[in-house]
């Protein structure tokens, strides 16, 4: 009797144990879960594009003991979730994408270094696909929808009539312009043809809604004090856009500003790759130091690859960059203006990326693999 109420007691203790956060990543083999639930946080973290990803499975688990501290590397398989970064939820409570809505996983390869009883993620590599290949999918389901490259005029001409149609809801209080295109399907109907089907992420700028700027010309406001609005349309070049249906995201800094206080400015608007040194959030890593750019670094240097890189895609980069503001003033030439910004969404400008599937936004590895040294600043 004793012993089974012991027994009963420590598996409520292992229940208590299993709660999020506060469980520990040893150099014991059971360590496992743990260390799968580090790196799923590490990497949904750092994931600044696309979709979160959940875990799926742990293929395989290494660990090598130096001196009772340890690395432990973890196969990981993920699944793409149905929650945008932008959408605030945690990654465990979004959906799966279902096989026909063409689901994507990665498999991650991801290094984690115990010592002193402190464990860190240093390092990931993820494979990003599509769980089915078209071929495959095509046996299984011949009529689901495939997924098409995000730079494809088709689905740029698809996701830009869901932003303008966007941008004539009155209910909004300012103009939002795309973040990202987040996936386009497409699929043959009989009587409409062709359909697509974009999945958009648009960010709330400084315009007023109805002001006379060009809404692309518009700034975003800062990632924490915008709106967010995923939006799902249909879209054919016999019947035009279907009805735009969209989720919004409230802004994580409510705080008002105080009286005179300007909003904010945030340069680059969506920085995608290692944090910049301090005092050098404006202009690129690469702006005026050292070397010009490597390949790689910077729009992709053949079509395939990244997201639309046509004006009008992207939160316009600095001010002075983008298109020129309908009634209002451009800076004085030659001040604050970068020689060149990058495109502000997601390749993981990185040479071993350019083989990515073009209709997804992979997992980028971490650390970024530099491909030359930072120039020091003193
Ligand atoms: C994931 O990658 C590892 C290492 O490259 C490989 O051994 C494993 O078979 C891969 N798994 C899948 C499901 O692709
Ligand atoms: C217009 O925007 C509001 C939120 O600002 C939203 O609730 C509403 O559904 C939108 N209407 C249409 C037709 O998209
Ligand atoms: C919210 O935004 C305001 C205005 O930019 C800023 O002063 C404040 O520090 C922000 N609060 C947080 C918690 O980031």
């Amino acid at each position: 009797m004793k012993h089974i109420e012991l027994l009963l007691l420590s598996s409520a203790v292992l229940l208590c144990s299993a709660a999020p956060a506060v469980e520990l990543v040893t150099c014991s083999e059971d360590s496992g879960a743990a260390a799968a639930h580090l790196a799923m946080h590490h990497i949904n973290e750092r994931h600044d594009h696309g979709y979160k990803f959940r875990l799926s499975e742990t293929q395989d688990i290494k660990v090598v003991t130096v001196d009772g501290d340890c690395d432990v590397e973890l196969q990981l398989k993920l699944q793409e979730t149905k929650c945008h970064v932008v959408n605030p939820k945690p990654f465990e409570d979004c959906e799966i994408r279902e096989e026909h809505e063409r689901a994507v996983m990665a498999n991650c390869t991801v290094m984690i270094t115990v010592k002193s009883g402190d464990a860190k993620v240093t390092k990931y590599e993820c494979d990003t696909r599509q769980a089915k290949t078209n071929v495959e999918m095509v046996r299984i389901c011949p009529d689901c929808p495939s997924l098409i490259p995000l730079n494809s005029p088709e689905a740029m001409r698809s996701v830009d009539e869901t932003v303008k149609i966007f941008n004539q809801n009155t209910s909004n209080q300012h103009y939002y312009i795309l973040q990202e295109a987040g996936r386009v399907l497409s699929g043959y109907m009989m009587r409409a043809g062709m359909v697509y089907y974009p999945e958009v992420v648009l960010v709330e700028t400084h315009c007023p809604m109805g002001s006379r700027i060009l809404p692309e010309a518009c700034k975003p406001l800062c990632p924490d004090r915008a709106h967010h609005a995923v939006c799902s349309s249909s879209y054919s070049a016999k019947e035009g856009l279907g009805s735009v249906e969209c989720e919004f995201y409230p802004p994580s800094n409510v705080t008002a500003l105080s009286p005179g206080e300007r909003e904010p400015v945030c340069r680059p608007p969506y920085h995608v790759g290692p944090p910049l040194p301090p005092g050098h959030e404006g202009p690129p890593p690469h702006a005026g130091h050292g070397p010009p750019p490597p390949i790689g670094h910077g729009p992709p240097p053949h079509a395939g690859h990244g997201p639309p890189p046509h004006a009008g895609h992207g939160p316009p980069p600095h001010a002075g960059h983008g298109p020129p503001h309908v009634g209002g003033r451009r800076p004085p030439p030659g001040q604050g203006r970068p020689p060149f910004t990058p495109p502000p969404s997601h390749h993981c400008y990185s040479l071993n990326l350019l083989q990515s599937d073009p209709a997804l936004h992979p997992i980028c590895p971490w650390p970024h693999p530099e491909l030359h040294p930072r120039p020091k600043h003193t």
